[in-house]
C-alpha cells in the first residue's frame, strides 16, 4: 500500500477498476462539529480504496481590498462566500477521472492560493465535507450518501473558540462576536435546514464509532456491488428489486 499524503490519497492493489464512477459522499454539519474528524476516520478505515478529501473551504471566494480592510464585517457563514462554480466544475473533471488542482485556503490570509495547490487524482470515493456542502441542489445531487454530523452548539462553540485562538490566533473576544454576529444565525439560517436531505445522522461526531463502522460497512457493499454488477450486469434487476 502506498499513502499518497500530499494528495491526500491512499492507493493499493485493490483499486483497479479505473472504469467506475466514484461513490461520492457528502458530510455537512455546523462549524467545528467534527466533520473533519469523521472524514478522517471514514478515510483511515477505508484504506484499501483510493479515496480523496475536497474541503468546501479550499473554495472561499477572495475578500477585495476593500472587504480585507473590514474582515469582521464579512460572513464566512454565507452561501454566497464560497465559489460553488469553481466547486462543481472540480468534482465534475474528478468524476470524469480528471486530476485537479484544489486551492489551499489559509484562514490567516483569508486568501485562496492557487499555487502551491493539491493536486488530486480519480478515486474510487470522493468526499466533499463542508458546512455548506448539502445547501445547492447541484452537489447533493452528485452524492450517494449524505451525512450530517450533529454536534451540539456549546460543544460546537467551545471547539471553535480553542481552534480559532490557538490554531488561527484570533482574540477570544472576535472569536465570540462573529460568534454570534454570523456563525449562529448562519447556522440556524442555512445549516440546520440541509439536515433534513441527509440520509444519516451522526450524533457526536468522531466519538461516535459504532456510526463511523456502519457508514464504512455500507460503503465497502456499495462498491462491491459496483463491482460486481459490472461483471453480471443482470444483478442490476436484482438489485434494484431488493433495494429498500
Ligand atoms: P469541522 O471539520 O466540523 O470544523 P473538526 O473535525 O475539524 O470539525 O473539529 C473541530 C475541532 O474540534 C478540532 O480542533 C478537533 O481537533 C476537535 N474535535 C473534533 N472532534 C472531537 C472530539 N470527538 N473530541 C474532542 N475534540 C474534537
Ligand atoms: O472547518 P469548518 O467547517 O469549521 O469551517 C467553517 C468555518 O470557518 C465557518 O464557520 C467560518 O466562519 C470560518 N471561517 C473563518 N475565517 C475564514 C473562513 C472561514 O472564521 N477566513
Amino acid at each position: 500500500q502506498s499513502r499518497d499524503s500530499e494528495a491526500g490519497q491512499t492507493t493499493t492493489s485493490m483499486s483497479k477498476n479505473m472504469d467506475k464512477q466514484p461513490f461520492v459522499i457528502g458530510v455537512a454539519g455546523g462549524a467545528a462539529s467534527g466533520k473533519t474528524t469523521v472524514c478522517d476516520m471514514i478515510i483511515q478505515q477505508l484504506h484499501d480504496q483510493r479515496v480523496v478529501l475536497v474541503n468546501q473551504d479550499s473554495f472561499y471566494h477572495n475578500l477585495n481590498a476593500e472587504e480585507l480592510t473590514r474582515v469582521h464585517e464579512y460572513n464566512f457563514d454565507h452561501p454566497d462566500a464560497f465559489d460553488n462554480e469553481q466547486l462543481l466544475s472540480s468534482i465534475e473533471k474528478l468524476m470524469h477521472g480528471q486530476a485537479v488542482d484544489i486551492p489551499n485556503y489559509d484562514f490567516k490570509s483569508y486568501k485562496n492560493n492557487v499555487f502551491p495547490a493539491r493536486r488530486v487524482n480519480r478515486s474510487d470515493v470522493i468526499i466533499l465535507e463542508g458546512i455548506l456542502i448539502f445547501h445547492d441542489p447541484r452537489f447533493r445531487e452528485l452524492m450517494n450518501m449524505k451525512i450530517f454530523v450533529d454536534t451540539d452548539a456549546d460543544v460546537r462553540l467551545a471547539r471553535r473558540i480553542r481552534r480559532d485562538t490557538v490554531e488561527k490566533g484570533r482574540d477570544i473576544g472576535s472569536v465570540l462576536d462573529q460568534y454570534s454576529k454570523f456563525v449562529k444565525p448562519a447556522f440556524d439560517d442555512f445549516i440546520l435546514p440541509t439536515k433534513k436531505f441527509a440520509d444519516i445522522i451522526i450524533p457526536r461526531g468522531g466519538d461516535n464509532h459504532v456510526a463511523i463502522d456502519l457508514i464504512v460497512q455500507h460503503i465497502r457493499t456499495k462498491l462491491g456491488q459496483h463491482d460486481l454488477c459490472k461483471i453480471y450486469p443482470n444483478l442490476y434487476v436484482i438489485q434494484s428489486t431488493f433495494q429498500i
